[in-house]
């Protein structure tokens, strides 16, 4: 972890808990080390994982353009200077005030996976450059976001000629292997399938020019011993590599929408234990923060987030422990089995690997606000 609880203590007197703290160093590491792993692409911080103001800040200052999922994203981006051609409106769904908007402010690049988007591009964002998404297998992912979006491939060619046909400019492909996705093999069959369709495009006469491979590149969460511990992102990376390297031709410009990887260990939840019970003989812990706050990923199979607390013990004190969050709700439990030192009220818990679809998605349920950002080196 980036932080000890001596610097925590410290940042906790002057923020108060929760506190989610982001390292800047790690942000633009991150950042450096998917470009180098994938020098062909031009990387598009997808905002939804976490849009906080110092993360566009960094990547804008590394050279990353942005994925926007609505024209508030949009505003955003527009706020700090980003040009509105250096972003893709990658939702594949978009409301007609949202699509005016960014039409009018000058983004160019659209998603769409569907003849009735297509006919609201082609009246709202005439002309604009639309990009195909494709249905992918996401197997592997922890989010499968194939479940919800994607042409299958046999429409493609229909759905590029009815684009043309309206008067939109079809530029390209995009797929999405799902969020964390483990395994190569999705990312590399996408890529496969995606280049195979770019060649019959061609020979019907639609000349693509982009190939957007989305995100879903995985962070490692948890002990080594659970099956998030294992992943291999630089494996990964390197075999995404290989199958841009040997199947995709020159002449197709290839981007990426990474979210999770460029944020998701580059920040730390402090979170502070406001109550404590014993029901049926195991304890409970409540903590200022939880499932309708930042813990909002247990949604995920397979899920398994750290709590490392500020008091430490020897192993054989530690106690089968229950931690849930703040509010009234009894589905607002973040670990049903936790062996833990026995906590006191005021303890302080830092939650590793927080950074992704974490505030971002937080609410405000029960009148518990999100945590506060902040930044360290
Ligand atoms: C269209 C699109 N692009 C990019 C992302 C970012 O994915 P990840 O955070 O897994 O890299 C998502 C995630 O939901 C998405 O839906």
């Amino acid at each position: 972890m980036f932080l000890t609880f001596r610097n925590a203590k410290k940042l906790v007197a002057q923020h108060d808990t929760p506190l989610m703290v982001i390292s800047k160093s790690r942000v633009r590491a991150n950042y450096q080390a998917l470009k180098k792993a994938l020098p062909r692409v031009q990387i598009h911080y997808a905002l939804k994982a976490n849009p906080h103001k110092g993360i566009l800040n960094i990547l804008r200052q590394e050279g990353s353009e942005f994925d926007v999922a609505s024209y508030q994203e949009i505003k955003w981006l527009l706020d700090i200077g980003v040009d509105s051609t250096k972003m893709i409106y990658a939702n594949p769904i978009k409301s007609v005030p949202d699509l005016v908007r960014a039409y009018n402010v000058g983004v160019e690049k659209f998603v769409f996976d569907n003849d009735t988007e297509l006919q609201k591009m082609a009246r709202y964002a005439k002309d604009a450059d639309v990009v195909l998404r494709l249905f992918v297998d996401n197997n592997a992912a922890y989010y499968k976001l194939s479940a919800k979006y994607g042409a299958q491939p046999k429409h493609a060619i229909r759905l590029l000629k009815k684009a043309q046909k309206l008067g939109l400019n079809p530029v390209g492909l995009a797929f999405h292997v799902g969020s964390q996705n483990t395994r190569s093999e999705d990312y590399i069959n996408a890529i496969k399938t995606s280049v195979k369709i770019y060649k019959e495009a061609k020979k019907k006469g639609v000349e693509l020019e982009l190939l957007d491979i989305g995100g879903g590149f995985p962070v490692r969460y948890g002990h080594k011993k659970t099956d998030n511990g294992h992943v291999d992102a630089k494996q990964i990376l390197s075999d995404v590599n290989a199958a841009l390297e040997e199947n995709v031709p020159e002449s197709l410009e290839v981007i990426a929408e990474p979210g999770r990887f460029i944020i998701g260990d580059a920040a730390i939840l402090i979170s502070r234990v406001i109550g404590k019970s014993k029901r049926n003989r195991v304890i409970w812990y409540y903590l200022d923060d939880g499932y309708y706050h930042s813990y909002t990923d247990l949604h995920a199979s397979n899920w398994k987030y750290e709590f490392v607390p500020q008091r430490k013990q020897r192993k054989r004190h530690k106690i089968r422990s229950v931690l849930a969050g703040p509010t009234c709700d009894s589905y607002d439990v973040i670990a049903k089995s936790i062996w833990l030192p026995e906590l006191e009220i005021g303890d302080l818990i830092m939650s590793p690997n927080m950074g992704a679809y974490s505030t971002a998605i937080s609410s405000q349920f029960n009148g518990f606000p999100p945590a506060k950002t902040i930044y360290v080196d």
